[in-house]
Order: C-alpha cells, then sequence, then structure tokens
C-alpha cells in the first residue's frame, strides 16, 4: 500500500510508460517537482518527485492537506498553467506519450464551483463546448444536439433543459457542469473538490451519479476530495499526498469492485481502511519537521 514500495528504482511511471504493449499509457507523472517563487524569498517547493500513471479508465482520488499542491496536480495535467511560473519546475506529464505543454483538448475540469454563463439555458450551458473547434471538429451538428440531448438524460436533467443556471439548485449546477464537460467525451476528466460546498444527500447523489455516468462512459477521474468516505466510495485507487513538499505517501488500489454495496461500506475492512488513510493524513502533517500544510478530513 506504500506509495514506497511501488517507487523504488528508477521511476514507476518510467517502467508503466515502456511496459503496456508497446502502447503510450493514458497518463505518466513522471518526477515532477514545482517550486513557487515567493516574494524577496527563496522560491516555496510545493511538490518534490511526485510520479504516478494510469493505463486506463479509472477514478484515482486525490487526498492531502490543504495547500499540499493537488489543484496545482490537476492544474499540470490539464496544461492550464499560470502564465508566470514555468510548470512544473522539474520533471514531465505526458498523455498517451505525448509531453503536456499548454491546455490539453481531452482533459477537462470540474471545479467546486459550478462555471456556467448565467444568460444561456441549462441545454446551452452543455452544447456550449461544441461552439470552440476544439471539440466540435468531425462531430456533425446533429451529432452535438444528440449527445447534449443523452447527456442531460444522464444526469437527470432533461426537464430543466430550458431553464437558467440560476433557477437551479447547487446539486443541479454542478450537475450541468458535469454534463458540459462529458459530452465532449474526455479522456481524462479533473475534479477539484466538485461536490465539497453540496450538503451531504447531495454530496451522496452526486457520487452515485458519477459512478453511474463513468460505467457508461469511462474516462480516467482524476477527483480532488477531503472526503475520505466519498474516495472510498468511489475510488479505484487512493493517492495520498504529504504536506508540502509534497510527495506521495499512500498508493492504494481499493479492494472493493464497484459499486460498493452499503454493506461493504459499513464493514470493518472499509471502516479499517479509513481509518488507515486519515491516520496515514495526520501523519503526513506532522511530518517532516518544518513542513506546512493544514488537515482538513471530512469522514
Ligand atoms: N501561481 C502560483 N504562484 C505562487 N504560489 C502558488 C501558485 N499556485 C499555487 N501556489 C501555492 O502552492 C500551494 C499549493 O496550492 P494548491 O495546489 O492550490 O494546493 P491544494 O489544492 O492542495 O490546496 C499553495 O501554498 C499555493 O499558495
Ligand atoms: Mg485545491
Amino acid at each position: 500500500m506504500d506509495a514506497e514500495s511501488n517507487s523504488s528504482g528508477d521511476s514507476l511511471a518510467t517502467a508503466a510508460a515502456t511496459s503496456h504493449n508497446g502502447e503510450a499509457p493514458l497518463l505518466v507523472l513522471d518526477a515532477i517537482s514545482q517550486e513557487f517563487p515567493n516574494q524577496g524569498g527563496a522560491p516555496t517547493t510545493v511538490l518534490k518527485d511526485i510520479s504516478f500513471s494510469s493505463t486506463r479508465p479509472e477514478t484515482i482520488c486525490i487526498l492531502g492537506p490543504s495547500g499540499c499542491g493537488k489543484s496545482t496536480i490537476l492544474r499540470m495535467v490539464s496544461g492550464m498553467y499560470d502564465r508566470h511560473v514555468a510548470m512544473p519546475t522539474a520533471g514531465t506529464v505526458k498523455i498517451r506519450g505525448q509531453l503536456v505543454t499548454e491546455p490539453h483538448d481531452q482533459v477537462l475540469t470540474v471545479f467546486q464551483k459550478p462555471t456556467l454563463k448565467g444568460w444561456l439555458s441549462v441545454r446551452d450551458n452543455v452544447l456550449l463546448p461544441f461552439k470552440s473547434v476544439l471539440w466540435s471538429r468531425g462531430v456533425s451538428p446533429e451529432e452535438q444536439a444528440a449527445r447534449v440531448d443523452k447527456m442531460l438524460h444522464a444526469v437527470g436533467l432533461s426537464q430543466a433543459a430550458g431553464l437558467r443556471p440560476r433557477q437551479l439548485s447547487g446539486g443541479m449546477q454542478q450537475r450541468v457542469s458535469l454534463a458540459a464537460r462529458l459530452v465532449v467525451r474526455p479522456s481524462i476528466l479533473c475534479l477539484d473538490e466538485p461536490f465539497s460546498a453540496l450538503d451531504p444527500q447531495t454530496r451522496e447523489e452526486m457520487q452515485e451519479l458519477c459512478l453511474k455516468l463513468w460505467a457508461e462512459s469511462p474516462c480516467l477521474a482524476l477527483f480532488v476530495t477531503h472526503d475520505v468516505s466519498e474516495a472510498l466510495r468511489i475510488a479505484d485507487r487512493i493517492l495520498v499526498l504529504s504536506t508540502r513538499p509534497a510527495s506521495i505517501v499512500v498508493d492504494m488500489t481499493v479492494p472493493s469492485p464497484k459499486p460498493r454495496s452499503p454493506e461493504w461500506l459499513r464493514s470493518e475492512e472499509c471502516s479499517e481502511l479509513e481509518r488507515d488513510i486519515i491516520a496515514r493524513i495526520r501523519q503526513a502533517v506532522t511530518h517532516p519537521a518544518g513542513a506546512v500544510g493544514t488537515l482538513r478530513v471530512d469522514v
């Protein structure tokens, strides 16, 4: 379960990059480090030697203390760099063998705050990505319309297609955000604490929705969350980052097939995993000496 046990030698990510039937893996982060400039002082090292890879559509939940660099990792994967900072400082991110150097059209992100256009209807918000040549190439207007209708149905919003975002609840708005990403069928979907502003019941409904959507149209989901129960419900794999400078302290596969039954989620095996992950996050905050980060764990 420890990251240490599978990151020995040159690099796990590099090894995976050459061992998958000659086909480039979907995503490889290889020895990533990130420093940010500090006004007047030495640069802050946020990420240090982060390596992981994924060869198939799966859900990877990323947990770690606030400020340790989780969102920074997602920005590197999507190519949404801060213009004034070189990203990454060291190491490489590759998608299907191609170096990521700019916003990638196969990677889309859902944020905590839904990013919807208030003046457009729900339907037009979901159709919006097709206004860009990036995603409309090779998709006829008929096919676009059919995909939008299918997505609206999949997220349970067919009846709300004509409404404006302000007429929707927070959970419904986040459904629209999800639909507006999945409609272009990205290979990688980054989700940055997408449900943390929602009430517990809506959050659970959204988790169920994600399980359904990803079963119907698989993609690699990189899902940042503070909620360990959420991770145990939806993840195939869980990564835990230490505090800054962050490294991967846990890289584990959740040993229960999905969808996970309520019995498993209440089982001793699941509780033990939950306790273990929380302990590792706490440990990651208090060590090493001098490290920075605050703990927020929801269970
Ligand atoms: N463009 C930037 N310039 C300077 N510091 C940054 C920049 N982007 C992020 N940081 C810093 O890097 C650290 C990690 O940020 P972030 O990835 O947002 O953390 P997390 O998502 O884990 O809470 C924070 O201390 C943040 O202030
Ligand atoms: Mg963040």
